[in-house]
C-alpha cells in the first residue's frame, strides 16, 4: 500500500517550495479548503460528454456520480472535459481523430497532478482512444462504459441502431417503405441516451474493455439509463481511489493474456471488425505484439455465443437480462486466462464465479452456438498481401466461396455517382470494389465498407454481394464485405490495380483473396501506378497523413506506438 507521500500529486501540492505554495493558493481559489483535498489521491475524470454526442448524453450526470464515489472513498475528483468522438456527427469519420483523443488523454494524465483516472467513453472510437492514451500514461485507470441505449421500436417491432437503419434503407430504395413509415422509423430508432445497442463497435469495445479487466465486473452490459448504471458510476469512483493506494497500474491489467482474452471475447460476441484495428493499436501501446494472425487463430477455436444483431437476433438490453458479459465469459472460461488481475482487485475467474445464463436463446450455451468456429476470418493473397478481414457470420453463406468480375469505383464519390447508373455493367455475381477508402485514402478509413447494392439489383431481390475495400465497416452493418485491405490502394496496394472485369476470388475457408491476373501483369500495373499528391498541407490532417500506420498495424501514429522516453514533468 502506498502512503500519502508516495502520491504523484504530492509533487504539486506537498513541500515548502514556491510552486507548491502556488498550487495550494490556487486550490483555495478553486474554493477548496486544504483539509478537503490535500493528501488525498487526485482522480482525473476524463469525460467525453458533448451536447452533440447522444451516446454520452448522460455523462454529465454520471461524472457527478463518479465524483460522489471518489469523495466518499477519500479521494479528490477533478473532471476534465476531453474531445468527444460522435460516430454519427463527426466527419469525415471519428476514426481520423481517435489518435488525437488518445494523445489528449495521455498528455492530460501526464501534465496534471493526477494519481488515477476514470475514463468515460463508449461511442465507438472513444473507448480505444481513452485506453490507448491511458496505457501510454501508465497511471492507475478504470473505465466507465456509457452503456447501451434502450431497444428501438417501430410499430411494435424492435429496432437495432444502425443494423435496422441499413435494412430499412435498402427496403426503402427497393420501394417497400413509405414516407410515413420512414418518418416513424426516424423517431423510433434511438430512444434513450447510450451507445448503439446492437453488437456494433461500441458494444464490442466496451465489452472488450471489461474482459481486459478495465471495468468493474458486468458494467459494460448495463443499459445507459438503468439505475444500475448510476450505481456503477459511483462504485467506479470509489474503486479508483483504492486502486491508487494499491498502486494497481494499468500495465498490470493490460497484459498479453488480457488481450488474448479480449480477442476471444470479441469473437464469442460476434463483435465488430473494428475491434481488430483497435485492439492491435491498444495492445501495441503496452508492448503486446497482437497481430491479425492472432485473430484468425482464435476465431477458428472460438464459438459465437451472443445472439445479437447484426449477426444474430436480439439487442444489448436482452443481453443484459440474459446475464450480460459475465454469463457469456463464464460459458467460455476454459478459453480465458482466469488468473489475471482486474481493476476490481480480484481475478477474472473470481469475478465470473456464479455468473449464469438466464436466457439461452440470447446467450447460447456451448452446446448450441450461433456458429461453432467464430465469425471472423483474416484473408491474404495477392490482393491483400498484408491482410484483410471479413465478418463472415454476417454474410450470405453462398458468397463465402465466390469468383466474379470486378466493378471498380475509384473512390466513395465515384461510387455514389455511378452505383445506380443504368449503364453500369453489374449483376448479382459481380464483385464491387471500392478504392481509396483506407487510412490515408479515406482519409481516416471511413465506414464505407458495406458498399450499397445497386437499386436495380435490390429490386430483383438481391440482398448481398461480395464487396471489397480498404475501408472499415460499421459494426452494425452486414454482408459479404471484405474490409481493411492492406496495404491500402492510396499507397499503391494491389487494390489500386484492380480493373473493371478482372476476376476476383473470395475463398473464406481457405482464407484467400485473389486477383486472378498473372504476377507479370500485376507487376506491370504496379510499375505504371502513380501516387496521388498529399491531401493535407497543414493542420492535424497533415500530422495524421505523415504518421498514421496501415490497418494491419492498428492505424496508430508511428510516434505514439513506439516505445521511447517521454519525460514526466517536474512540477517543483
Ligand atoms: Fe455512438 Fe453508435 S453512434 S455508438
Amino acid at each position: 500500500m502506498r502512503k500519502r507521500e508516495d502520491l504523484r500529486s504530492q509533487a504539486w501540492y506537498g513541500g515548502d517550495g514556491l510552486r507548491s505554495f502556488s498550487h495550494r493558493a490556487r486550490s483555495r481559489q478553486l474554493g477548496l479548503n486544504p483539509e478537503e483535498h490535500l493528501g488525498k489521491p487526485v482522480i482525473g475524470i476524463l469525460n467525453t460528454y458533448s451536447g452533440i454526442n447522444p451516446c454520452h448524453l448522460h455523462f454529465r450526470e454520471r461524472a457527478e456520480e463518479v465524483a460522489r464515489g471518489v469523495w466518499q472513498a477519500g479521494g479528490y475528483p477533478v473532471e476534465f472535459p476531453v474531445a468527444t468522438l460522435s460516430e454519427t456527427f463527426q466527419k469525415p469519420t471519428p476514426m481520423l481523430y481517435r489518435n488525437l483523443l488518445a494523445m489528449e488523454t495521455e498528455e492530460l494524465l501526464r501534465s496534471y497532478p493526477i494519481d488515477g483516472a476514470v475514463l468515460m467513453g463508449g461511442c465507438d472510437k472513444t473507448t480505444p482512444a481513452l485506453l490507448m492514451g491511458a496505457a501510454s500514461a501508465g497511471l492507475p485507470a478504470i473505465f466507465l462504459p456509457a452503456g447501451p441505449m434502450l431497444r428501438g421500436n417501430w410499430r411494435g417491432q424492435e429496432l437495432g441502431s444502425g443494423t435496422d437503419m441499413w435494412k430499412y434503407w435498402d427496403e426503402r430504395r427497393a420501394g417497400n417503405v413509405s414516407d410515413c413509415e420512414w418518418s416513424e422509423l426516424e423517431s423510433g430508432l434511438a430512444r434513450s441516451p447510450g451507445h448503439c445497442m446492437t453488437m456494433g463497435t461500441a458494444s464490442t469495445m466496451t465489452s472488450a474493455a471489461e474482459v481486459l479487466g478495465m471495468t468493474l465486473p458486468g458494467v459494460a452490459s448495463i443499459p445507459a439509463v438503468d439505475s444500475a448504471h448510476h450505481r456503477a458510476a459511483a462504485a467506479t469512483g470509489m474503486r479508483i481511489v483504492d486502486m491508487v493506494w494499491e498502486n494497481l497500474s494499468i500495465g498490470e491489467v493490460l497484459t498479453a493474456e488480457a488481450y488474448a482474452d479480449a480477442v476471444t471475447t470479441v469473437i464469442a460476441l460476434g463483435g465488430s471488425t473494428n475491434a481488430v484495428i483497435h485492439l492491435i493499436a491498444m495492445a501495441r501501446r503496452g508492448r503486446v505484439g497482437l497481430s491479425l494472425r492472432d485473430f484468425d487463430r482464435i476465431a477458428r477455436e472460438t464459438p459465437v455465443l451472443a445472439n445479437i444483431r447484426p449477426g444474430g437476433q436480439f439487442l444489448m438490453e436482452d443481453f443484459y437480462f440474459a446475464g450480460g458479459l459475465p454469463a457469456l465469459l463464464n460459458e467460455i472460461r476454459d478459453l480465458l486466462h482466469t488468473e489475471r488481475r482486474t481493476v476490481s482487485g480480484r481475478t477474472l475467474g473470481e469475478q465470473l464465479d456464479g455468473a449464469a445464463i438466464h436466457k439461452p436463446e440470447v446467450i447460447r450455451p456451448r452446446s448450441n452456438p450461433l456458429s461453432p468456429d467464430g465469425g471472423l476470418a483474416v484473408l491474404s493473397g495477392n490482393l491483400a498481401p498484408d491482410g484483410a478481414v471479413i465478418k463472415h457470420i454476417a454474410a450470405e453463406r453462398r458468397l463465402l466461396k465466390h469468383t466474379g468480375p470486378a466493378v471498380v469505383f475509384r473512390d466513395y464519390q465515384d461510387m455514389q455517382a455511378r452505383v445506380n447508373d443504368p449503364g453500369l455493367v453489374v449483376d448479382a455475381d459481380s464483385v464491387l470494389v471500392l478504392q481509396n477508402a483506407g487510412p490515408l485514402g479515406g482519409p481516416g478509413m471511413p465506414e464505407y465498407g458495406m458498399l450499397p447494392i445497386p437499386d436495380r439489383l435490390l429490386k430483383q431481390g438481391v440482398r448481398d454481394m461480395v464487396r471489397i475495400s480498404d475501408a472499415r465497416m460499421s459494426g452494425t452493418s452486414y454482408g459479404a464485405c471484405v474490409l481493411h485491405v492492406a496495404p491500402e490502394s492510396y499507397v499503391g496496394g494491389s487494390l489500386a490495380l484492380v480493373r473493371d472485369g478482372d476476376l476476383v476470388t473470395l475463398d473464406v475457408a481457405a482464407r484467400k483473396l485473389t486477383l486472378e491476373i498473372s504476377d507479370e501483369e500485376l507487376a506491370s500495373r504496379k510499375a505504371a501506378w502513380t501516387a496521388p499528391p498529399p491531401r493535407y498541407e497543414r493542420g492535424y490532417g497533415a500530422l495524421y497523413q505523415q504518421h498514421v500506420t496501415q490497418a494491419d498495424q492498428g492505424c496508430d501514429f508511428d510516434f505514439l506506438a513506439r516505445q521511447g522516453n517521454n519525460p514526466t514533468p517536474d512540477p517543483r
